[in-house]
């Protein structure tokens, strides 16, 4: 496996092949947890591992230094997927000194005993001199905690983004060019979407201040290193910072008899009348992480309960639930669903949901007592036609 970013700098981090659960994002490609060792006058780390794998981080930085020549560890992010393996790192790194924001350094005492390490703390503009190379630093608050930063290397035009420009997908390949393009920005997008979407005004602040920087190559906390597509992945965070619509219209529900399931579909045939993407979702057998990254560039979605309990099925409640949290702009959209003997909940529920997330509402929710009639079924392929039609002026 080739390690090398630059003459001196190596990945040391750890891939994780088999994580399947990230705080609730669903990672079927995996992930890595990238650390890098800069080897100059003067020695560096740049981030760490989780917990689990601290081992593994300090085998590989003993096959190329010894620990006693550590002279900083760079922390980015104190979130425990890059900070779990610093108490193990420091411990062994006897000279080492740990290098954050002041932030940071209050973060990291909170999760950790720390009583123990070397500090230094930087701010904004910092930099430290290794010899032949610099250390800068910029801070990137929300992107993704307030107290994350990007480590920048002028001398190499290398960028340590920690989280931004990451993927969870382990791969036995570092770089960008060494796996098929559309994977890793496919990748990307997943990562965008359930990660940092709800941080998009921050994140595009963060994007002004790199693109004054001379940038070659940026190694992100996960997944692949971009050396040869940087374009591609700076224009698609352009487009994902602001929810940019796309001519795709998304129909997801949750149904319990089936009347709901028949008005999305009766909605879905409108909107295939139209000449976007339809994207038709079944809460029961679609995981949220899923359905984020699809929503993150809709132009509208249509959003259906059942009414349960004058509440809403379970799962659409825990779909909301994340979608309310990640907070994806830029969208229209109406509710629809079925009801009993209580108009309470159900696509009233969703609708409110839907007004909590800025969705653009459209229209008054589509309701059906018990099983929609065909005139009922009929104004829901209109409302999926006039959506289709919406979508399709966002065709290039
Ligand atoms: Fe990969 Fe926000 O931690």
């Amino acid at each position: 496996m080739n390690t090398e970013l630059k003459e001196g700098i190596n990945w040391v981090g750890y891939i994780d092949w088999t994580v399947r659960d990230f705080h609730g994002y669903k990672t079927d490609s995996g992930s890595t947890y990238n650390a890098y060792l800069i080897e100059d006058e003067k020695c560096a780390v740049i981030d760490a591992v989780k917990a689990p794998y601290a081992e593994r981080l300090i085998d590989r930085i003993k096959a190329r230094v010894e620990l006693e020549k550590i002279d900083y560890v760079v922390c980015n992010h104190a979130e425990p997927d890059h900070s779990g393996g610093l108490p193990a790192l420091m411990k062994v790194c006897t000279n080492a000194v740990l290098v954050c924001n002041a932030k940071c350094k209050s973060a990291l005492e909170k999760h950790y005993d720390t009583s123990s390490w070397a500090w230094k703390i930087v701010d904004d503009g910092d930099s430290i001199s290794l010899g032949k190379r610099t250390l800068s630093f910029l801070n990137t608050p929300m992107v993704h905690w307030p107290e994350s930063m990007f480590t920048y290397v002028p001398e190499d035009k290398l960028l340590f983004s920690m989280d931004a420009f990451g993927q969870h997908f382990a791969t036995a390949f570092r770089f960008d060019d060494e796996e098929p393009l559309d994977v890793i920005l496919q990748e990307a997008k997943a990562y965008y979407a359930n990660i940092v979407m709800l941080y998009g005004r921050p994140i595009s602040q963060t994007l002004e201040k790199a693109a004054e920087l001379e940038i070659e190559m940026i190694a992100p906390s996960h997944g692949v290193i971009w050396r040869s597509h940087l374009k591609e992945v700076f224009e698609a965070y352009k487009k994902w910072v602001v929810c940019k619509p796309t001519p795709k219209v998304i129909v997801l529900y949750a149904t319990m008899w089936q009347a709901t399931e028949h008005m999305a579909e009766a909605i879905l045939e409108g909107v295939q009348e139209c000449d976007v993407e339809a994207r038709f979702y079944n809460v029961d057998t679609t995981h949220p992480t899923n359905i984020a990254t699809e929503v993150l560039d809709c132009a509208a979605i249509a959003i259906g309960s059942s009414t349960l309990n004058n509440s809403l099925m379970p799962k659409m409640a825990g779909v909301l639930c994340y979608l309310g949290g990640l907070r994806p702009t830029n969208k229209q959209g109406f509710a629809f669903g079925s009801y009993g003997w209580s108009k309470r909940g159900g696509a009233s529920e969703v609708e409110d949901r839907m007004k909590d997330m800025k969705i653009e509402i459209t229209r008054e929710p589509i309701r059906s007592q018990y099983v929609p009639t065909p005139e009922l079924l009929e104004e829901c392929r209109e409302a999926g036609r006039k959506m289709g039609k919406y979508a399709e002026q966002f065709k290039d």
